[in-house]
C-alpha cells in the first residue's frame, strides 16, 4: 500500500501481461458473436479477411493504446495530458465512460453465464426443445430476483480481482483462468469434433463461400475485430501503462492478436460441429449461447458436463474482460482523484451495479426502454456503433499526427529496439485505420 503511492505498479512478469492482455481481449465477442458472424459471412472467405484485418489495422491500433499507456504511465485520461493536454484528455474521458457503461451491461450478461453454470445442473438438461429452452431462458432473464443476484455475484467477482491489485488481483487471476479457458475449450473442441455428422459443421464453418463476399463482410470483420481486440476505450493504454521500459512492444502485441483470434476460431470448431451434429440451424445468432446451446447438450450423453463446462468457458471469457473494463475506471480513480485501490475498487464497483441495474431488469423484468430498444440494447448500440468506433479513430490521430515522435521512441525502447514496421505501422495509423474506422461508424449508424 505504502509502495502503491510512490510507484506505479507494474507486471510481475511478462507472461503476466500477456495473459491479461489476452483475457481482455477473449471474451463473450469471441465464443458467441465471432463464429456467428463468420457463419453469416461466408465461412471461411470471411476468416481470411478477418485475419488480414486484425493483424493489420487492428494491431496497429492495440500498438498505439499500448505505446501511450507505457510512454505516459498513467490512466487514460491521465495519458492524454502528460502526453499533450488541449482536448485531447477528453478522448480519454469518453474511453471511461465507455468502459464504466459497457462494464454495467457487460456483467449482466456475465451473470446470466454464472447462473447457467449451475442451471446444467438443475433442470436445464431436462428441456430436450429448443422452445422449452428458450421458454427458460426468457423465464430466467425475466426473473428480477434472479437476474439481479447473478449480476451482483459477478460484479462482486471482478471487484475482488481489481480491488487485489495489478500483480496480485489481475495478473494471478489471468494466469489461472487463462490456461482454464484453454483447457476447457480444447476439451469442447475434441468433443465436437468426435460427433457423429460433426463434419457438415466444419463444412459449413470452414469452406469458403465467395458469393456471400460483400462489402459489408469487410466491414463487419472490421467491426468484430475492433470489439474482440478491446480497442478503442482506454483499457489497452492502461494495461500499457504497468508495462516496464524493456518490453518489447510490438511482439506483444503480435501474440495477444494471435490468442483472441485462435481462440475466437476454436469457438466456432465447437459451436459448428455441435449444431449440425443435431440438426440444427445454426444461423440463431444472439439466442444461440443461451438457448440453442443448451437444448442441443441436453441430447448428449453427458451433457450436464458438457453444458457446465461451455458456460464455464463463457464466465471466465466474461470475467477476465469486466476486469480490464473495471482497471480502466479504478484507475483513473487511482491517480486523478487520489483514492486508494481499495476505495476505488468499492465505490466505482457499487456506482457501476447500480448503473446496470436497468440494463439487468430491462430484459423482461420491467419495460425500460431507450430509443426503441431495451436499456441493455441501447447502451450496447450507443457503446459500439458511436463511442468505440470515435474512440479508434481518435487515438489513431493522435499517435499518427500528434505525438508521433516521443511514440515512436516509446516504441522502439528508446532506439534499443530495432521495430522494422515502423513506416507501414504509422501509414495505417494515419490514413488507412481512420477511413476505415469512419466506413464502420457510417455502416453502424445507417
Ligand atoms: N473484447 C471483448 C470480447 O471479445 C469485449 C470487450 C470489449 C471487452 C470491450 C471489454 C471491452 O468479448
Amino acid at each position: 500500500m505504502k509502495q502503491e503511492k510512490m510507484e506505479r505498479e507494474q507486471w510481475g512478469s511478462r507472461i503476466g501481461f500477456l495473459l491479461a492482455s489476452a483475457g481482455s481481449a477473449i471474451g463473450l465477442g469471441n465464443i458467441w458473436r465471432f463464429p456467428y458472424i463468420t457463419g453469416k459471412n461466408g465461412g471461411a472467405a470471411f476468416l481470411v479477411i478477418y485475419i488480414a484485418l486484425a493483424f493489420t489495422i487492428g494491431a496497429s491500433v492495440m500498438l498505439a493504446e499500448f505505446a501511450i499507456g507505457r510512454a505516459a504511465k498513467k490512466n487514460a485520461v491521465g495519458a492524454f495530458r502528460e502526453l499533450k493536454g488541449g482536448v485531447w484528455p477528453l478522448v480519454g474521458w469518453m474511453g471511461l465512460a465507455v468502459a464504466f457503461i459497457i462494464l454495467s451491461y457487460y456483467a449482466v450478461i456475465g451473470g446470466w453465464t454464472f447462473a447457467y453454470i449451475f442451471k446444467s445442473f438443475t433442470g436445464l438438461m431436462s428441456l430436450h426443445d429448443i422452445s422449452a429452452a428458450q421458454d427458460s431462458f426468457l423465464g430466467f432473464i425475466a426473473n428480477p430476483t434472479q437476474v439481479l443476484l447473478a449480476f451482483f455475484v459477478f460484479m462482486l467477482m471482478v471487484v475482488l480481482v481489481v480491488y487485489k491489485g495489478v500483480g496480485q488481483g489481475i495478473e494471478r487471476a489471468s494466469k489461472i483462468l487463462m490456461p482454464g479457458l484453454f483447457i476447457v475449450l480444447l476439451v469442447l473442441v475434441t468433443r465436437a469434433l468426435t460427433l457423429p455428422g460433426a463434419s457438415k459443421g466444419i463444412a459449413f464453418y470452414l469452406k469458403p463461400d465467395f458469393s456471400k463476399v460483400t462489402g459489408s463482410t469487410i466491414i463487419d470483420a472490421l467491426g468484430q475485430a475492433f470489439y474482440s481486440l478491446s480497442l478503442g476505450m482506454g483499457i489497452l493504454i492502461t494495461f500499457g501503462s504497468y508495462i516496464g521500459k524493456n518490453e518489447n512492444i510490438p511482439k506483444s502485441v503480435v501474440t495477444v492478436t494471435f490468442l483472441d483470434t485462435l481462440v475466437a476460431f476454436l469457438a466456432g470448431l465447437i459451436i459448428f460441429p455441435t449444431v449440425f451434429a443435431f440438426g440444427i440451424d445454426a444461423g440463431a445468432g444472439p439466442g444461440l449461447t443461451f438457448i440453442t446451446l443448451p437444448a442441443v447438450f441436453s441430447k448428449m450423453w453427458g451433457g450436464m458436463v458438457w453444458s457446465a463446462l461451455f458456460f464455464v468457458l463463457l464466465f471466465i471469457a466474461a470475467l477476465t474482460s469486466s476486469v480490464s473494463l473495471f482497471e480502466v475506471v479504478v484507475s483513473y480513480c487511482k491517480d486523478e482523484l487520489g483514492w486508494s485501490r481499495g476505495k476505488s475498487s468499492l465505490l466505482m464497483g457499487t456506482a457501476i451495479f447500480l448503473f446496470g441495474v436497468p440494463s439487468a431488469l430491462s430484459q423482461g423484468a420491467y419495460p425500460i426502454n431507450l430509443f426503441g430498444k431495451s436499456f441493455l440494447d441501447a447502451m450496447d448500440w450507443m457503446c459500439n456503433n458511436i463511442l468505440l468506433t470515435t474512440g479508434g479513430l481518435l487515438i489513431c490521430l493522435f499517435v499518427g499526427w500528434v505525438v508521433t515522435d516521443r511514440i515512436k521512441d516509446d516504441i522502439s525502447n528508446k532506439g534499443r529496439l530495432n521495430f522494422a514496421l515502423m513506416s507501414p505501422w504509422l501509414l495505417i495509423l494515419r490514413f488507412l485505420a481512420p477511413i476505415a474506422i469512419v466506413m464502420i461508424m457510417w455502416s453502424g449508424l445507417r
